[in-house]
């Protein structure tokens, strides 16, 4: 399970990889981290149309709203989803539906494809786009990522019995 090649990979998928899913990748690394299973993970981020955006860094409200949670997602630059990524990843996470659409109209994935919030305790649905918002989406935005994925984490845990794993 520890070997590079066997590792759980998770790719976070939005429009312009520059606020919802490096959101995603920062605030889901950082509770893998804090679970003490990063061996056992690989984690990106991509956009659908990454290009607009390619190189750049997160919008500064994203980062500030993953400063908030003691998170940093500076670092993160913008990439587009590639074919590659479509037999790479064991689990494919977006934010909205528009985001499934375009990633089926490009091929089929290998791994599970699902919206954010299918891992979220307290609702269902899409996580809007909050580019062009104020700091409150972005807020709004940051704090349904968060408890989806800790649902996700929780979720994969439970599969790979990760738990008994790190003892
Ligand atoms: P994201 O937000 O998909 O959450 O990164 C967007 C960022 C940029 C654009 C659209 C959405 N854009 O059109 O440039």
């Amino acid at each position: 399970m520890a070997r590079n090649d066997k590792k759980i990979k998770v790719l976070f998928v939005c429009l312009g990889n520059i606020c919802r899913s490096p959101l995603g990748e920062g605030i889901f690394r950082h509770m893998v981290n804090e679970a003490g299973l990063s061996e056992y993970f690989l984690i990106d981020s991509a956009g659908t149309d990454g290009n607009y955006n390619l190189g750049e860094r997160p919008d500064s409200k994203a980062i500030k709203a993953a400063k908030a949670l003691g998170i940093s997602i500076e670092d993160h630059r913008a990439r587009q989803l590639v074919k590659d990524d479509f037999d790479s990843w064991d689990y494919v996470i977006t934010m909205e539906n528009s985001n499934i659409r375009d990633i089926k109209s490009m091929g089929k994935v290998k791994g599970k494809l699902h919206l954010m919030r299918d891992f979220d305790p307290e609702g269902q649905g899409e996580i809007k786009d909050p580019w062009c918002l104020g700091q409150d989406a972005f807020d709004e935005a940051c704090t349904m990522i968060e408890r989806s994925c800790r649902g996700l984490l929780n979720e994969i845990i439970k599969e790979f019995s990760l738990e008994a794993a790190k003892k």
